[in-house]
């Protein structure tokens, strides 16, 4: 213990000036507990991504536009349908289809496709024919490897493929997100075709 008054003062301001940086750095660790729970409700977008499901973007996707994302290492295409296409699909009578599904049993809203974006024949990669696929005035999806057709629904038209683009669960969040996939559904080879086989999400 110091003896003299000025070593006694020197103490004293060290020791306070220990507790005050203490106290802060406290407080600090205070803080930064209390914003783990705020910090984890504004990015969900990781705890989805674990439970192999993903948000996707949809804001400003155009009529007649095609946006390709990753999902499980698969392409997922997202295609915003115009009138036309719609209006063009729906003119095909299911019956004359070798996998027959109407609109309603291939998408939530008419004017959105969500598809495994990979030819049911082989698993090449169709490319996207908004003026028509070969030999015909459906637009859709065109597989160059052995001539596939599809129409904007994802539906076989023609070619080697046995059945039509296979789909994916999705939801509807609003109107710049999707939320698509779930916990356990594997994607492409679940082999759905149809909407109403999907699992809930
Ligand atoms: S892989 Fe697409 S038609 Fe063969």
């Amino acid at each position: 213990m110091p003896e003299n008054p000025e070593e006694k003062n020197k103490s004293l301001i060290t020791r306070r000036s220990f507790i005050t940086k203490a106290t802060a750095a406290i407080g600090l660790v205070g803080v930064g507990f209390a914003a783990v729970p705020f910090i984890r409700s504004m990015s969900p977008t990781k705890d989805l991504l674990a439970a192999g499901v993903l948000e996707a973007d949809i804001s400003g996707i155009k009529e007649g536009e095609l946006r390709t994302i990753i999902w499980r290492k698969q392409p997922v295409f997202i295609l915003k349908r115009t009138p036309e296409m719609i209006q063009k699909a729906a003119a095909i009578d299911p019956k004359n289809l070798s996998d027959p599904a109407t609109t309603e049993q291939r998408t939530i809203t008419p004017d959105l496709l969500v598809t495994i974006g990979i030819c049911t024949h082989l698993g090449c990669v169709p490319k996207f024919r908004p003026e028509g696929v070969p030999d015909s005035d459906q637009p859709g999806f065109y597989c160059p490897c052995h001539g596939g057709k599809y129409d904007s629904l994802g539906r076989r038209l023609g070619g080697p493929p046995p059945e039509n683009l296979h789909l994916v669960p999705y939801r509807i969040q609003d109107e710049t997100k999707l939320i698509i996939g779930t916990e356990t559904f594997p994607g492409y080879g679940a082999n759905i075709r149809t909407i109403e086989k999907l699992p809930k999400i």
